[in-house]
C-alpha cells in the first residue's frame, strides 16, 4: 500500500488515515463475517473450516503434510503454483506424522525386492501392517478418486467387471469417486455402488487409433484435474479398464507418487527392459540406465503428483509428435522415462497388477488386480 505524502498539513492527514483506517478495518471485519458464514454455511459437515491433514505416511521426510487447506470457494481458478504454496505450508505442521517403520516391514519379504536405492518402499504383500495404517487413514478421512477409460467396445468389454470389481476391492471403507470418461455415455453399464462410493461419467471424443486413446488419457487426466478432481480428493489413482480386482486394493498402496511394477519385467535387468531406445524420442533411456520397468496400467499419488506426470508425460508425446516419431510402448514409455527422473515415493509389487499368463511363482502371494485377457481382435479398430 502507498503511503499518503503527510508533509503539508499533518494533522488533517493524521485525521484521514483515521477515517481510512476505520473504513478499512470495518471493511476486513465484515469481509471476515461473510467468509466465515459462507464457510459455515457451505461445508459437508457443518464445520467452520475444512481442515486438510495430509494423509500421507511415507518415508518419514518431507512427506508429511498438514495445515490448513484454503476453503473450497476461494480454489476455483487455482494454478500449480498455489497448490505448492499450500504443500509447504501443510509441510509446517507435523503432528501426527506416521512413519515408514511403523507400518512397513521391508524385511518380511527377504526374497523380493523390498526398498528401492532412493528408499521408497515398494508393496509386497506380507510388508505392510495394514490395520495401523487404517486407524491412521480413518481419522483422516481421506476420499480416494479412481479414473478409468473405456472407449468403443471396451465399454461393453470390460468396464463393468472393473467397476463392479473396484467397488467391491477398491479402498474399501473409505470415500471413493470413481471418475469414467467413456466415449458414448448412453452405453454405460447399470453398476450398484456400495455406500461411500460415488461416480462422475464424462464423455471423451474417441480417438481414432488405440494408440492414440491412451496418449490422449494423459491429456484429459491432468485437465480433469485442474477443473475439479485436485478440490474432491486426496488421492487419485489411474487405471486400465482392461483389469479385475480380485482382492482389497487398499490404503497401503496410497503415497505422494506412486508406480506399478510391470508383471513380467520385475525380475529382469534394466539392460532387458523394453524402454524407448532411440535418441530422437522424449522417452529415450539409455542403456546403462533406469530402475524398474513401470507399468501405465496403474499409477497414482497426490491430484499435483498426477497432473505433473500427466502434463510431462504428455509434452513428452507432443514433441515426439511434431518430430514424427512415436515411442515404442507410447505412453507408458514416457511414464518409464518420467520416473526415471522424478523417482516415485511408493512402488506396487506386481501382486497389485498380475497376469495369470505368467503363472503364479512363489513370489506373488496374493494377487489384488490381475490383467484380463487381451482380445485385441474383438475391442481395438487397429491391432
Ligand atoms: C514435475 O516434472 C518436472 C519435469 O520432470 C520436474 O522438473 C518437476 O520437479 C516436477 N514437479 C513436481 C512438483 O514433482
Amino acid at each position: 500500500m502507498r503511503m499518503l505524502p503527510c508533509e503539508p498539513r499533518p494533522r488533517q492527514c493524521e485525521k484521514i488515515m483515521n477515517v481510512k483506517g476505520k473504513v478499512i478495518l470495518s471493511m476486513l471485519a465484515v469481509s471476515t463475517v461473510i467468509v466465515v458464514f459462507w464457510e459455515y454455511i457451505n461445508s459437508p459437515e457443518g464445520s467452520l473450516f475444512w481442515i486438510y491433514h495430509s494423509k500421507n505416511p511415507e518415508v518419514g521426510d518431507s512427506s508429511s503434510q498438514k495445515g490448513w487447506w484454503f476453503p473450497i470457494w476461494f480454489s476455483h481458478g487455482y494454478h500449480e503454483e498455489d497448490i505448492d504454496k499450500e504443500k509447504e505450508q501443510r509441510q509446517e505442521d507435523e503432528e501426527e506424522k506416521l512413519q515408514l517403520s511403523d507400518w512397513f516391514d521391508p524385511q518380511k519379504r527377504p526374497e523380493v525386492v523390498t526398498m528401492t536405492g532412493w528408499k521408497a518402499p515398494v508393496v509386497w504383500e506380507g510388508t505392510y501392517n495394514r490395520a495401523i495404517l487404517e486407524n491412521y487413514y480413518a481419522k483422516q478421512k481421506i476420499t480416494v478418486g479412481l479414473t478409468v477409460f473405456a472407449v468403443g467396445r471396451y465399454i461393453e468389454h470390460y468396464l463393468e467387471e472393473f467397476l463392479t470389481s473396484a467397488n467391491r476391492h477398491f479402498m474399501v471403507g473409505h470415500k471413493v469417486i470413481f471418475y469414467i470418461l467413456v466415449d458414448d455415455v448412453s452405453r454405460m453399464p447399470l453398476i450398484e455402488l456400495g455406500p461411500l462410493r460415488s461416480f462422475k461419467v464424462f464423455e471423451i471424443k474417441p480417438e481414432k487409433r488405440w494408440q492414440d486413446i491412451s496418449m490422449m488419457r494423459m491429456k484429459t487426466i491432468g485437465e480433469h484435474i485442474v477443473a475439479h478432481i485436485q478440490h474432491e480428493v486426496d488421492f487419485l489413482f489411474c487405471m486400465d479398464v482392461d483389469q479385475v480386482f480380485q482382492d482389497s486394493f487398499g490404503v497401503e498402496t496410497l503415497g505422494q507418487s506412486v508406480a506399478q511394477l510391470q508383471a513380467w519385467w520385475y525380475k529382469a535387468d534394466p539392460d532387458e527392459f523394453t524402454y524407448e531406445r532411440r535418441k530422437e524420442s522424449a522417452a529415450y533411456i539409455p542403456f546403462g540406465q533406469g530402475d524398474f520397468y513401470y507399468h501405465a496400467a496403474i499409477f497414482g499419488g497426490t491430484p499435483t503428483q498426477v497432473l505433473n506426470i500427466t502434463r510431462e508425460c504428455f509434452k513428452g508425446i507432443l514433441q515426439d509428435k511434431k518430430n514424427d516419431i512415436e515411442a515404442q510402448w507410447h505412453d507408458e514409455s514416457h511414464l518409464n522415462k518420467y520416473f526415471l527422473l522424478n523417482k516415485p515415493t511408493k512402488i506396487l509389487s506386481p501382486e497389485y497388477c498380475w497376469d495369470y499368463h505368467i503363472g503364479l511363482p512363489s513370489d506373488i502371494k496374493l494377487v489384488k488386480v490381475s490383467w484380463q485377457a487381451k482380445e485385441y481382435n474383438l475391442v481395438r479398430n487397429n491391432v
